[in-house]
């Protein structure tokens, strides 16, 4: 294992030391061989002369990878090179072995690549991850979870997995399904998030959760939008106001921001709490950009979209959706009477407890307060059109957990990888994903998705219709 990253080496100065990397840049000058050395931290440039062994190995298998012993030193004043960390050093070689050869690789490495295809990059995107942005994007969104993870931690969260193989949970998307062998024609549902086990997990007791969950959703990748990605998925019981958990988030995002991104500005704090109404009607969006001066790379103009409608009209279906989902708690204006005959008459006049978390023209997350009232629900899930038997066979095991002293709770989902797009500049969250799909859904280098063989298709006892 490495003992010095490349950028550690200007405290070697003068010192004898073994690094490991591979050669990034050749420049033979005959008598020297100039090359720069890289790793994960940065690039040093190495020189070797012909009068050592390893000259004649190096000058045939250029780009491999290298291990390389010699002793860092100072360059002539006149050497120096001001754009790289290492510029005022350079290793001089005195044994080299090559680990391993490498064919010339298919574009260029050291731009930013995005003057790339990205088809060509997604093919070899072990290759384009070598890139110093791209290691930087998942350093940092490295740095983001842990930070995440300790905080919530210090405040009395658990992190808890849920289920991957499981059952549809309605989040507005097309499920992703995985065939059942042991119950041939019956098939898991990849959650769409773990909505569900979530609120479960506040009648188990845990009180307070948190996931950097994996969610799946089956929707036309956009810039924004993955086929998967990650969210910080929070529940909390006994909350009774929805600011709780919207000052939570607040609090997060700002230490966040501070410690790891300290370069940004933040337009607004406390961040505004704008009612969706009167949004729509200022800005058109429900995800407005409130940034002073949006040629500013650093600024970041967070804010919370409140008091959103329960439901909206879908024309192509004819029936009413959830705006958000059917978990959400109604705004309350009278008796549980008058609300039930609301929900039968006019569904439209009803508001949520339903917030959004929007940056920069971003929704970078969603969550609400949960309606813990059976009838409630019940007629909720009738409203967006379920029979009475649809709804037991689809939510019934949560009807009857909700009978066992179900305690007040809402929460909220960040999306991970549109945040650091957002914190980043980044034209697509492809950027900050280390092996994403295309804008048309496929994963180029591994060829996914794939035909399946006749004998597995048969274990699974399915059968492809043309
Ligand atoms: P929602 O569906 O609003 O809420 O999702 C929450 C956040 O997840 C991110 N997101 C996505 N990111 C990348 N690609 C996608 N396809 C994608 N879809 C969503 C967004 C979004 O704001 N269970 C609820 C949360 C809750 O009620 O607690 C939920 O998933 O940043």
């Amino acid at each position: 294992m490495k003992e010095i990253f490349i950028e550690d080496t200007l405290k070697f100065i003068n010192k004898r030391v073994t690094l490991y990397g591979w050669v990034w840049n050749f420049r033979d000058h005959g008598k020297l061989i100039f090359f720069d050395l890289k790793d994960r931290s940065g690039i040093l440039q190495a020189v070797i002369d012909s009068t050592n062994p390893g000259f004649q190995i190096l000058k045939k298998s250029k780009y491999g990878a290298l291990k390389v012993e010699g002793i860092i030193q100072k360059r002539p004043e006149n050497l120096i090179n001001p754009k790289i960390k290492t510029g005022e050093i350079e290793l001089k070689v005195e044994k080299l072995e090559v680990l391993s050869s490498s064919l010339i690789p298919p574009f260029p490495l050291e731009t930013e690549g995005y003057e790339i295809s990205e088809e060509l990059r997604l093919k070899y995107r072990y290759l384009d991850l070598r890139r110093e942005r791209l290691f930087r994007n998942l350093l940092y969104r490295h740095k983001t979870i842990l930070f995440i993870r300790n905080w919530l931690t210090e405040r009395g969260f658990i992190e808890i997995e849920t289920p991957i193989l499981t059952k549809s949970t309605p989040e507005g998307a097309r499920d992703y399904v995985v065939p059942s062998r042991l119950y041939p024609g019956k098939f898991y549902a990849l959650p769409q998030s773990p909505q569900q086990y979530k609120q479960l997990l506040m009648i188990a007791g845990f009180e307070k959760y948190f996931q950097i969950a994996r969610c799946f959703r089956d929707e036309d990748p956009r810039g924004d939008r993955q086929p998967e990605f990650t969210q910080l998925d929070i529940e909390i019981s006994w909350v009774e106001d929805q600011e709780e958990i919207l000052s939570l988030i607040e609090n997060l995002y700002l230490d966040l921001v501070k410690e790891l991104f300290p370069e940004k500005k933040i337009t607004k704090v406390p961040f505004p709490r704008l009612k969706y109404q009167e949004v729509i009607e200022k800005y058109k969006t429900d995800k407005p950009d409130l940034r002073e001066n949006k040629n500013d790379p650093n600024e970041l103009a967070f804010a919370f979209i409140v008091d959103f409608p329960m439901f909206e009209w879908k024309e192509t279906e004819k029936r009413w959706d959830a705006v958000h989902h059917p978990f959400v708690k109604i705004k309350r204006t009278g008796t549980k009477k008058d609300l039930i005959e609301k929900l039968e008459k006019e569904p439209q006049s009803l508001f949520a407890f339903q917030y959004d978390f929007v940056c920069n023209g971003y929704e970078i997350g969603g969550g609400s307060l949960r309606e813990t009232d059976i009838d409630i629900l019940i007629k909720v899930f009738e409203v967006m059109g379920n029979k009475k038997e649809d709804i037991e066979k689809k939510f019934g095991h949560l009807i009857e957990a909700f009978k066992y002293g179900v305690p007040p709770h809402g929460g909220i989902a960040p999306g991970i990888d549109r945040f650091l797009m957002v914190i980043f500049n980044e034209p697509s969250i492809r950027e900050v994903i280390a092996f994403p799909k295309t804008g048309e859904g496929q994963d180029l280098m591994m060829n996914s998705p794939d035909n399946l063989d006749e004998e597995k298709l048969k274990e699974l006892k399915i059968k492809i219709i043309d």
